[in-house]
C-alpha cells in the first residue's frame, strides 16, 4: 500500500476487446464496422495507459476460436490487424511503445506477409521502454499451455531436464513470453462474464474488472476508473487481509 491507502497502479493490465459486433448491429451496421471503430478505442486507451504509468498492456485481438466466425468476418479481421500496423506502427514507436505478439503466428491460416508484418513490427519497437503492448493475435490459452507441456515433455525425452524439476516456473517460463509478468487487473467490456480461453495460467490471481461498456465506446476514462477500482481492492494472494 502507498501513503494514500491506495495500492500501486497495476504493472500489466490486459483487456478482452468485446462488444464490437453489438455495437455495430445496435447501430444498424455490419459486425465489421465495430471492428473498424474499435481502434478508435485501443489508441485512446494505449495514450490512458502511458499516463497513468502502466508498464505492460496486452489486448486480446484475435482467438484460436475466432476462425469460427463467418469467413468474410475472419478476412476482414485479418487484413484490418494488417492495415492496423502498417498504418500505427512508427507512431506507436515514436510513443516509445514496444509492440511484442503472442499466439500462434506460424499457422498456416495467417498470411507470410503478416506474419512478416509482425515480426518487422517487433524488431522496429525492440529498444522501446515506455510501454510494452502485447497483442494476444491467434491466441489461445490452452495452445499456449499445450505448446508449453510439449516443449518440456521434448526436452525431457532428450534428457535436457529432469521431470522432477518441472515445477510452475518451468511451465511460466515455456509460454510465449517467459519476460511478461502475470497481469494484475484483466478487463473484459460488453459486460461478457468469462475469460474466452484467455491468458489462464497467468490469471492465477488476477483482478478482474467487467464494464459495461462495449469495446468502441471504451476510452482512457474507463480505463482509469477500473484502474482506481482496482488500487482501492486488498489482494491477498492465498494469505491474510494485511499480512
Ligand atoms: C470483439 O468483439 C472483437 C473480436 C472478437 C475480434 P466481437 O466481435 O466479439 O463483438 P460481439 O461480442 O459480437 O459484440
Ligand atoms: C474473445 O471474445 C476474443 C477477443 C476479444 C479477441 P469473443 O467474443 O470471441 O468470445 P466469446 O465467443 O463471446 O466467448
Ligand atoms: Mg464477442
Amino acid at each position: 500500500m502507498s501513503g494514500d491507502g491506495l495500492r500501486p497502479v497495476p504493472r500489466h493490465v490486459a483487456i478482452v476487446m468485446d462488444g464490437n459486433g453489438r455495437w455495430a448491429e445496435a447501430r444498424g451496421e455490419p459486425r465489421i464496422y465495430g471492428h473498424a471503430r474499435g481502434e478508435t478505442a485501443l489508441f485512446d486507451v494505449i495514450e490512458g495507459a502511458i499516463g497513468l504509468g502502466i508498464e505492460w498492456l496486452t489486448v486480446y485481438a484475435f482467438s484460436t476460436e475466432n476462425w469460427s466466425r463467418p469467413d468474410d468476418e475472419v478476412a476482414f479481421l485479418m487484413q484490418f490487424n494488417e492495415d492496423l500496423l502498417l498504418r500505427r506502427r512508427e507512431e506507436l514507436d515514436a510513443m516509445g511503445v514496444r509492440i511484442v505478439f503472442i499466439g500462434d503466428r506460424d499457422d498456416p491460416r495467417v498470411s507470410d506477409r503478416l506474419r512478416g508484418h509482425i515480426a518487422d513490427t517487433e524488431a522496429l519497437t525492440s529498444d522501446n521502454r515506455v510501454l510494452t503492448l502485447v497483442f494476444a493475435f491467434n491466441y489461445g490459452a490452452r495452445r499456449e499451455i499445450v505448446e508449453a507441456a510439449r516443449a518440456l515433455a521434448a526436452s525431457a525425452a532428450a534428457g535436457g531436464i529432469d521431470p522432477e524439476t518441472i515445477d510452475a516456473a518451468a511451465i511460466a517460463g515455456a509460454l510465449y513470453l517467459a519476460e511478461m509478468p502475470d497481469p494484475d487487473l484483466i478487463i473484459r467490456s460488453s459486460g461478457e462474464l468469462r475469460l474466452s480461453n484467455f491468458l489462464l495460467w497467468q490469471a492465477a490471481y488476477a483482478e478482474f474488472a467487467f464494464p459495461d461498456t462495449l469495446w468502441p465506446d471504451f476510452t482512457r476514462e474507463h480505463l482509469a476508473a477500473c484502474v482506481a477500482d482496482y488500487r482501492r481492492r486488498g489482494r491477498r494472494f492465498g494469505g491474510v487481509a494485511g499480512g
